[in-house]
């Protein structure tokens, strides 16, 4: 009998884009929050029943509110800590396996200060995270240590900047869309660098990480995987103008602090792909040409 794997977190924008994967395979079973409550030890017994040795669990779901985070603790620890803690436990328990998705927020990535220059060498899984500045990045770190506490053969992948670019879509790439219509000239952060990482490439990514051999070399370890390159905001912001043949001066850069949040975001977050290939895994492209297949619906872009 083949294996199966249990997409967790199927209704959310990664689980839609590895559900929508040409890679996706019949053995899929997505699981949404009407499916599963990974807080509750029950529903995640229910939900896996039938997990056995040779079976994946492929985990996406989580608490992403990253601001609302800020004022409802308890929930972002449960889903993002104590949710992957029930999940470790039956990969545990049955000779499964887990890949389980966590986030470059995970890093305190601090601006610049008058002693300290900004950071611009890119993260490896094994530089030391700091203190998350954030909930959302404390309680997604909680969840990878619980993770790898509970079952040490788990895989963890750190992603960052996730988006479909939609123009439906609430994701930054989708937001620029939208406001390219309605608004003369926006402003945007340029003292935030990141990855920006169109969904369908990491859901690619992480399809060729389930067809590999559990015991290889992406067994009990962390990887990064998002599109090469980084930018900031405002710059993927300009990107998008282009693509969408706007002026891509209409786009004017702001600092962070013009424009403060409830939770604040890393100043630079970019993540070393280098793990990624080491384990035997294809290079996410770099992020312009994935965004121009995000922008003009051709997923061959210029990669
Ligand atoms: N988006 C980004 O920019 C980004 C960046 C770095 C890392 N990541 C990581 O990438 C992964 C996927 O993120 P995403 O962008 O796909 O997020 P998303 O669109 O918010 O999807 C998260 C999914 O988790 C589900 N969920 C929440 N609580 C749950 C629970 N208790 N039990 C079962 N399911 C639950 C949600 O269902 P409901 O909507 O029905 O509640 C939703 O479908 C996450 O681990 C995230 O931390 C994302």
């Amino acid at each position: 009998m083949s294996a199966t794997i249990y997409l967790v977190g199927a209704g959310g924008q990664l689980g839609k884009a590895l559900r929508a994967s040409d890679k996706a395979s019949a053995r899929v079973r997505a699981l949404t929050s009407a499916d599963i409550d990974i807080t509750d030890e029950a529903s995640v017994a229910n939900a896996l029943a039938g997990l056995g040795a040779g079976d994946v669990i492929l985990n996406c779901a989580a608490y992403t509110d990253v601001d609302g985070a800020e004022s409802d603790v308890g929930r972002a620890f449960a889903v993002n800590r104590d949710g992957p803690g029930h999940l470790a436990r039956m990969s545990a328990g049955s000779g499964a396996r887990l890949i389980h998705v966590s986030t470059d927020y995970v890093f305190a990535g601090a601006a610049a200060t008058d002693d300290a220059p900004p950071r611009t060498v890119p993260y490896e899984p094994a530089d030391v995270t700091g203190e998350p500045e954030t909930v959302y990045g404390a309680s997604k770190l909680a969840g990878e240590r619980i993770v790898f506490d509970t079952d040490p053969t788990a895989t963890v992948v750190r992603t960052a900047w996730v988006y479909t670019g939609a123009p439906t879509s609430s994701d930054f790439v989708g937001t620029m869309r939208r406001l390219e219509s309605a608004r003369p000239d926006i402003t945007v952060v340029n003292d935030q660098t990141g990855s920006p990482t169109y969904a369908p490439d990491l859901a690619d990514g992480l399809w060729e990480l389930v067809s590999t051999d559990p015991d290889g070399p992406a067994a009990g370890v962390m990887l990064h995987a998002t599109n090469a390159g980084s930018v900031s905001w405002y710059e993927v912001a300009r990107a998008v103008f282009e693509e969408l043949g706007a002026d891509p001066e209409r786009v004017r850069p702001c600092t962070t602090d013009e424009f403060p949040r409830p939770a604040p975001r890393p100043a630079y977050s970019v993540l070393s792909g280098a793990s990624w290939t080491t384990a035997g895994l294809t290079p996410l492209r770099d992020w312009r040409a994935a965004l121009q297949a995000a922008v003009t619906g051709d997923r061959t872009g210029r990669g």
